[in-house]
C-alpha cells in the first residue's frame, strides 16, 4: 500500500485501488492530489501486476466535489500552467493507460470528479449519486477532458444543456443518459466494482488492453479506419491459422 498524502493507492490481487482521500473536504481536487494522481496513474500503467483498477471515494458523501475552491485563485499564470500542463499531463496519462478503469461513484460526483470518472471505462454509482458542472456558474469551464469526454459518452446536446444550466444529475438520470453503466445500493457499490474487476483481472491480459484499445481509439476515427485499427489489433491475438 503506498499512502500519500490526498490518494491512497493499493494492489490487492491483480486489482489496483485509487482512493481520493480528502473526506474532510469531500475529496476536492487540490494540486497536491493532481500531483499525487500522476504518481499513482503512472505506476497504474507501467505494473504489470495491475491488471485493472477501481477508483473511489473516501467517506460517506462524496467521490469528488471539484476542484478546491481554495485554491481557486491561486493558480499560477498561463504561462507556467500551460509548462506544467505540458510536464505532468494528468488526463493525458489517464486516457492513454490500456488497461480497464472502473470507477465507483457515490455522492457528490463534481466538476473534477465527473471528469476522473469519464476518463474511466466503466461507471458504476450508487444510488445517492449526485453529478454536477458548477464550472461555467463560477466563469471557468471544465478543463481535465470533460468537454471533450462528456459529449462522446453522452452526446452533444445532453453535454451542453447539463454543462450550461448547471443542473444537477441524479442516478436513475444519469443511468438513463448512460453517464453510468449501472446503479446499485450504497453497500453493493464496492462489491459489484470488485466483481467486475476480478472478472476482467482473470481474462488475459492483452485481449483485454486490445479490447479496450479497439474500442475507445476506435471511438475516434472514420468507421475505414476504426476496422483497420480492429484488423491490426486483432492479429496480435488471434492465433495464425
Ligand atoms: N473545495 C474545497 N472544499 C470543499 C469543496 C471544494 N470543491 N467542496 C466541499 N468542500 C468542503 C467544505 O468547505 C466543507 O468544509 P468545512 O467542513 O471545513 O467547512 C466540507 O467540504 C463539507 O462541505 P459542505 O459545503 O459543508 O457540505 P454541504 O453538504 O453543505 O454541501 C456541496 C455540499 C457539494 C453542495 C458543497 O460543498 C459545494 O457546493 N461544494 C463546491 C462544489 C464546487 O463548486 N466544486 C468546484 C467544481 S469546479
Amino acid at each position: 500500500m503506498s499512502n500519500f498524502e490526498t490518494i491512497i493507492y493499493e494492489k490487492l490481487d491483480d486489482i489496483g485501488y485509487v482512493t481520493l482521500n480528502r473526506p474532510h473536504a469531500l475529496n476536492a481536487y487540490n494540486l497536491k492530489m493532481r500531483d499525487e494522481l500522476y504518481q499513482v496513474l503512472d505506476a497504474i500503467k507501467d505494473d504489470a501486476e495491475v491488471k485493472v483498477a477501481i477508483f473511489r471515494g473516501a467517506g460517506e458523501r462524496a467521490f469528488c466535489a471539484g476542484a478546491d475552491l481554495t485554491e481557486f485563485l491561486t493558480a499560477p499564470s498561463p504561462i507556467i500552467a500551460r509548462q506544467v500542463r505540458w510536464e505532468r499531463d494528468v488526463w493525458g496519462l489517464f486516457l492513454s493507460i490500456a488497461k480497464p478503469l472502473i470507477a465507483a461513484l457515490h455522492g457528490y460526483v463534481l466538476g473534477d470528479g465527473i471528469e476522473i470518472a469519464l476518463c474511466c471505462d466503466i461507471r458504476l454509482a450508487s444510488e445517492d449519486v449526485q453529478f454536477g458542472l458548477p464550472e461555467p456558474g463560477l466563469g471557468i469551464i471544465p478543463a481535465a477532458g470533460g468537454s471533450q469526454t462528456l459529449p462522446r459518452v453522452i452526446g452533444g446536446a445532453k453535454a451542453l444543456e447539463i454543462l450550461l444550466s448547471g443542473r444537477w444529475i441524479k442516478a436513475e438520470e444519469a443511468h438513463r443518459l448512460k453517464l453510468v453503466n449501472r446503479v446499485v445500493s450504497r453497500n453493493e457499490l464496492l462489491p459489484e466494482a470488485e466483481r467486475l474487476a476480478r472478472k476482467i483481472a482473470d481474462f488475459d491480459p492483452v485481449a483485454v488492453s486490445y479490447a479496450k484499445q479497439a474500442i475507445t481509439r476506435g471511438l475516434d476515427l472514420s468507421l475505414e479506419q476504426g476496422l483497420e485499427l480492429e484488423a491490426k489489433l486483432a492479429r496480435f491475438v488471434i492465433p495464425l491459422h
